[in-house]
């Protein structure tokens, strides 16, 4: 099918080589000049596994870019809309771009299109482009407004889009939900997963066909801004969960073991730490909340899990200095600068914002992160900070390293040679990376999220042993993203046999 995708972020760039794997031809369409040209050049301009790979594979063949929307348009069966909705001022979703997209489409369509929603929009998106693009003059057999969003997580996008949970296609004609149905049929058919050329992300395993999900766009709409609603909820909860272990003296390890091994509760997206950052959830939850409150629900539980979210840093930095006692002229070592692991993304990154407050109190920073430190450089400056080549650079020295990134690199570091390099044998762990037990057998003071203080000079209490043996309790640890992809159920994405 031929297809184009206007806008060549995240979602555009990785949603078009994706489409391109599966035989359509696609056109990517972009009006920066820069990013045309980086990306018609062979680069890829973000770090995103396989990414690299398949726009090698297909860039000047099923895969070109181009600046004319137009032409690109009048030649496509289906159009995909994957512009930015950045927010605006009062939390809402700043949807003129995607307007001005939907007059330029007005203006080319010449064939029969469908026009697809692929970015984050809130509810009655999809009815208004419909509108702008009667307004300006299609006339209404010429085209269909359909939503398909996209639950691509950074990192692991590309496995994300081609062996999907779910595919949510939301059209109110027939004929725009066949022609999405077309479009997949190679994931839902599972002809992609028979080829001998496909992206495997577990050899050996047959995967099973995608799963489509046809619905209303209105209710697709809903699915994309809920689901990640939901997501971040769950991450809240365990956050607050934690701080009452932190107050009690509980571990949350046990505590989430205890409840995530409810089927119905589910142990994925419960991993504590400094809270959720990036370019969706903060944006998402606020404007879902902005839209609710204009459809006239006020959804005070949305409050409630932001309030947590933006409590988080501040929590961990009262945990610094509960260790660190005074925090000027302190040299520390940090690990981690992304908002989360497995991405160069430092957009809302809850560590850019704890540097940013060390920096204020006078801290000198030695900062590592395995791909984000270009980004982070352009946030934070190069005063008081420097910017090293390994987990061990950033220790070497300091009065405490801290962990703020869920990095896997970083979970396999050796505690031993950590507490060599520090002047002072303290790890404040944002995170939950170690094993409370390793790092005090390693002689290091360590303090976590929701779990009990190490002091590298007290024994180890009694009952840690007793629970560590009774429930097997792994003592190596890994990032949240490793232990979901062994906790990924059978079924998974698209469903591993
Ligand atoms: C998120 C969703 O997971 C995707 O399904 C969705 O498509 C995407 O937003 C989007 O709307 O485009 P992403 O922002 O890439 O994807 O990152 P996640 O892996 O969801 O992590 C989000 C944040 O939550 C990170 O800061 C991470 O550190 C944090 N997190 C995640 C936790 O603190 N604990 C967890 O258990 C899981």
């Amino acid at each position: 099918m031929k297809i184009s995708i206007i806008g060549s972020g995240y979602v555009g760039l990785v949603a078009g080589a994706c489409l391109a794997e599966l035989g359509h031809a696609v056109v990517l369409i972009d009006n920066d000049p820069v990013k045309f040209a980086a990306l018609s050049g062979g680069e890829c301009p973000i770090h995103e596994e396989h990414l690299p790979a398949l726009l090698a594979k297909h860039r000047g063949k099923s895969l070109t870019f181009s600046r004319d929307l137009r032409v690109a348009v009048r030649g496509s069966q289906a159009v995909f809309i994957a512009v930015g909705t950045p927010p605006a001022v009062n939390g809402e979703a700043d949807l003129s771009y995607v307007e001005t997209v939907a007059r330029e489409i007005a203006g080319a369509l010449r064939n029969y299109t469908v026009v697809v929603d692929k970015s984050t929009v809130p509810v009655y998106t999809s009815e208004w482009v419909r509108k702008i693009i009667l307004l300006d003059g299609a006339p209404a057999e010429m085209f269909d407004v359909a939503s398909n969003p996209e639950f691509l997580r950074e990192g692991t996008a590309v496995t994300d889009f081609l062996y999907p949970d779910r595919i949510v296609i939301g059209a109110d004609t027939m004929r725009a939900a066949d022609t999405l149905r077309e479009i997949y049929r190679p994931l839902t058919d599972g002809s992609y997963y028979r080829r001998s050329d496909a992206i495997r992300i577990n050899p050996g395993a047959q995967p099973r066909p995608a799963r489509l999900i046809a619905t209303s766009t209105k209710a697709a709409e809903l699915i994309k801004y809920a689901s990640n609603a939901f997501l971040a909820m769950k991450i809240s909860f365990i956050n607050a969960v934690a701080t009452v272990c932190d107050s009690v003296g509980a571990d949350v390890d046990e505590v989430r073991e205890g409840i995530g091994s409810d089927s119905r509760i589910g142990s994925r997206f419960l991993v504590p730490g400094l809270g959720y950052g990036g370019s969706c959830f903060p944006k998402d939850l606020s404007a879902y909340h902005a839209v609710a409150r204009e459809c006239g629900y006020e959804f005070r539980l949305l409050e409630e899990v932001m309030r947590i979210n933006n409590d988080q840093p501040q929590r961990f930095l009262r945990k610094i200095r509960s260790v660190l006692w005074t925090l000027k002229g302190k040299r520390l070592g940090v690990l981690g600068l992304a908002f989360k692991g497995g991405t160069d993304d430092v957009r809302e990154s809850p560590a850019i914002s704890i540097v940013e407050s060390l920096l204020k109190e006078g801290c000198t920073i030695q900062a590592y992160d395995p791909a984000a430190m270009v980004r982070a450089r352009e946030l934070l400056g190069d005063r008081n900070i420097t910017y090293v080549s390994s987990g061990y650079e950033a220790a070497r020295d300091a009065d405490a390293l801290l962990i703020l990134t869920e990095w896997q690199e970083f979970a396999e570091l050796d505690p031993a040679q950590i507490r060599k390099l520090l002047r002072y044998p303290i790890v404040a762990d944002g995170r939950n990376l170690f094993d409370c037990d390793v790092m005090r057998d390693n002689g290091l003071t360590y303090i976590s999220v929701g779990r009990p203080d190490v002091n590298h000079w007290q024994k180890e209490p009694e009952y840690s042993r007793i629970s560590a043996a009774e429930t097997n309790k792994p003592r190596a640890r890994s990032t949240f993203a490793e232990s979901e992809m062994h906790e990924q159920p059978a079924v998974g994405a698209a469903g591993l046999d």
